[in-house]
């Protein structure tokens, strides 16, 4: 996508961490955005933030999860400003299946991780690529995806971006049949400074966990490599120059280029897949995070 300004995006996620960055750059860069999220409060302050720089920002109470509260989503930003030209499906919870292993992960965990992380992007295309491909005027696609969408392991999340880039990479393929003006990119960070790591506080009640404690983010190891990882600005910034030099496959952190290779190796070289012992893999991951002093975040 070429032009920006003047255009309207609408942005999931955007009380906090990677969509507020998002919303803000858009903004900056002098497009009308629509801010959505679940969690009404966060939402308010950061469009009242975002406002005190005059940027044309304005939210809206919006549950990805629920396909209705999505419709209205839409609705109340075409009532408002017309065409819209990007959506950036970003609102996305992290798993916290404590030590659970993958099949012993309960119905309310896959619902509930699935049902954001996944359905809420197909709900968001089933209801604005017609929009788009009817105005017919440059638009954009972007999913946050993650480096875990493209790497193997990390439970329901790894699945549930496995499944978020699937569907991504189908549609990008799809809108080019059907020769839409839409263009496409998937987001793959690696960790980021955000509240992910405090996911629990959107769970709703219906999907509550039934066994197995929550990880509390002072005990989770995730929590303190967020803290090191990039700032969502810079995750922003990044994003949107791809987005402008059309680049679908968003890599944001550099250091992941290595653990990619070795993947695609692996299944191009036909062999048993050997997985590393529990000691293998301890020894790789401090070395991995070690590379942190080199001044690269992961
Ligand atoms: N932080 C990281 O290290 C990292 C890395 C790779 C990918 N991601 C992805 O980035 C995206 C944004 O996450 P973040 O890291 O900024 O976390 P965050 O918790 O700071 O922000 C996520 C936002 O999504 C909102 N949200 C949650 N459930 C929702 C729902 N049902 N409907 C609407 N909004 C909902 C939250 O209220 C929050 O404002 C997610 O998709 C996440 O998987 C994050």
């Amino acid at each position: 996508m070429k032009n920006f300004a003047g255009k309207t995006a609408v942005v999931t996620g955007a009380a906090s961490g990677i969509g507020l960055a998002l919303a803000e750059k858009l903004a900056r860069e002098n497009m009308q955005v629509v801010m959505a999220d679940v969690e009404e409060e966060s939402l308010e302050v950061a469009v009242e933030d975002l406002r005190k720089y005059q940027l044309p920002v304005s939210g809206v109470v919006a549950d990805v999860l629920v396909e209705e509260s999505i419709q209205n989503l839409f609705a109340r930003a075409k009532a408002e400003y017309g065409n819209i030209h990007m959506l950036c499906s970003n609102a996305g919870v992290g798993a916290n299946p404590g030590d659970k292993a993958i099949w012993e992960v309960d119905k309310n965990e896959w619902d509930w991780v699935m049902g954001v992380n996944y359905q809420g992007v197909l709900h968001g295309f089933q209801t604005f690529i017609p929009h788009m491909i009817e105005h017919g005027e440059e638009s954009h696609l972007m999913t946050t995806v993650s480096a875990a969408g493209l790497l193997s392991g990390d439970g329901t999340y790894g699945v549930s971006k496995h499944a978020v880039l699937a569907l991504t990479e189908g549609v990008n393929w799809d809108l080019h049949l059907h020769g839409a003006n839409i263009s496409v990119s998937v987001l793959c960070p690696g960790f980021v400074d955000t509240n992910i790591d405090k996911s629990e506080r959107n769970r709703p009640g219906h999907l509550s966990q039934s066994r197995g404690p929550a990880v509390e983010a002072e005990i989770n190891p995730v929590a303190s490599l967020l803290r090191r990882g990039k700032k969502p600005s810079e995750i922003a910034d990044i994003a949107f120059d791809a987005i402008n030099e059309e680049v679908f496959y968003i890599l944001t952190h550099p250091l992941y280029d290595e653990l990619l290779r070795d993947r695609f190796d692996k299944i191009l070289s036909r062999k048993p897949l050997a997985l590393p012992s529990a000691e293998e893999r301890a020894q790789f991951m401090a070395k991995f995070f070690a590379l942190r002093d080199d001044g690269e975040s992961f």
